[in-house]
C-alpha cells in the first residue's frame, strides 16, 4: 500500500516517524476521514474546512492550502488499486524534545493513507444495527477532530464487547453522539439532531443528512435531545463517513423502535445514495 508522509509517497513499511513525534507522545494532532466513491472524494471541501477548524482549535498552522491538500489526496487515491476508499489524513505538531508546551519552529508531521471503504452489508442497511448506551466520559472539545481518541476507543470497545456496532453516549442527561458517528432520531416524522456545539463532532455526513432533509422537505429540528426522548424515539440513526446512514434496531440488547429500519430512514438512505458521486464514464 502506498501512503503519504511529509511530502513523499512511499510504501507503508517505509513510512517512518520519530518516537518523539507529539502525535505519539501526546496525541497532539488532528485528522480527517474522507469517503471516496468511484475515486471521487465526497464533500472534500467540507472535510478540508473542518480540518482548518480543528487546526485552529489546537493552534496549529495548516501546512497546506486547500488546493495542495486536494492535489495530494487525488494523487493518493489514484495510487490505490481499489475505487471506493476511505482517505485518512492527520497533522501532528511534529517531533521535538518532550515538553507539554508547544515547541518553537518544529515542522508538523503530515501523514495520509487510504484504505478500502468498508462495505455496508445488505443486512446492516435493511435490518439495522445494534448499539449499546453509556455515559459520555470524553473531554469538552469533542467538536475538534483530534487524534486523542482514548475516550472514543474505550466507548467503541464497550460496543464490541457487547456485540454492538456503536456506543451511543449521553452527557448530563442529553444525547451527544456515538464513539465514531453522529446520532439522529426521528419522532412523529420529524428528524431531530443534537446541536453541533462543543460536545459533538460536526459530522460531514450529519450535515449531508440535514441538507438532504431540507431539500426534500422532510421535517427537521436541531435541538438538545433528552435521554428519555432518545430512548423513546421512533427511529435512531448513526451517521458517519464510513457508515453513511444506518438505522439502529437494537439498543442495549432489546429491539428499538419497530425493530426494523423506519420509513424516514429508508427515505434518507435513498436520498443519501443519490447524493453520492456516480461512476465516471470512460472517455
Ligand atoms: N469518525 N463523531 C465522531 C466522534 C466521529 O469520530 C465521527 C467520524 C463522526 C461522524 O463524522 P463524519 O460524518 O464527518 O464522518 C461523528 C470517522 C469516520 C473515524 O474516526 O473513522
Amino acid at each position: 500500500m502506498t501512503v503519504y508522509l511529509n511530502g513523499k509517497f512511499l510504501p507503508l513499511d517505509e513510512a517512518k516517524i520519530s518516537v518523539l513525534d507529539r502525535g505519539f507522545i501526546y496525541g497532539d494532532g488532528v485528522y480527517e476521514v474522507v469517503p471516496v466513491y468511484h475515486r471521487q472524494p465526497y464533500r472534500l471541501g467540507q472535510h478540508l474546512a473542518r480540518l482548518q477548524r480543528s487546526l485552529n482549535g489546537i493552534r496549529l498552522a495548516n501546512p497546506h492550502a486547500d488546493a495542495e491538500w486536494e492535489a495530494i489526496i487525488h494523487d493518493l487515491i489514484a495510487r490505490q488499486p481499489f475505487a471506493d476508499q476511505g482517505v485518512y489524513f492527520q497533522v501532528t505538531r511534529g517531533a521535538a524534545k518532550r515538553d507539554h508546551a508547544f515547541p518553537a519552529n518544529t515542522a508538523p508531521t503530515v501523514f495520509m493513507m487510504s484504505n478500502p471503504l468498508p462495505v455496508l452489508s445488505r443486512e446492516q442497511v435493511e435490518g439495522g444495527v445494534a448499539v449499546v448506551t453509556a455515559a459520555d466520559e470524553r473531554w469538552l472539545r469533542c467538536d475538534l477532530k483530534t487524534i486523542s481518541l482514548l475516550g472514543n476507543v474505550l466507548a467503541r470497545q464497550f460496543a464490541v464487547d457487547n456485540g454492538a456496532v456503536e456506543t451511543v453516549m449521553f452527557r448530563n442527561g442529553y444525547l451527544t453522539e456515538a464513539s465514531a458517528s453522529n446520532v439522529l432520531i426521528v419522532k412523529s416524522g420529524t428528524i431531530i439532531a443534537p446541536p453541533t456545539d462543543n460536545l459533538i463532532l460536526p459530522g460531514i455526513t450529519y450535515d449531508a443528512a440535514v441538507e438532504l432533509a431540507r431539500a426534500a422537505g422532510l421535517p427537521f429540528a436541531t435541538r438538545p435531545v433528552p435521554k428519555e426522548e432518545a430512548l423513546a424515539a421512533d427511529e435512531m440513526w448513526l451517521s458517519s463517513s464510513t457508515k453513511e446512514v444506518l438505522a439502529v434496531t437494537t439498543l442495549d440488547g432489546t429491539a428499538f423502535g419497530s425493530g426494523r429500519p423506519g420509513p424516514v430512514y429508508r427515505r434518507m438512505y435513498s436520498l443519501f445514495q443519490e447524493s453520492k458521486p456516480k461512476p465516471r464514464r470512460a472517455a
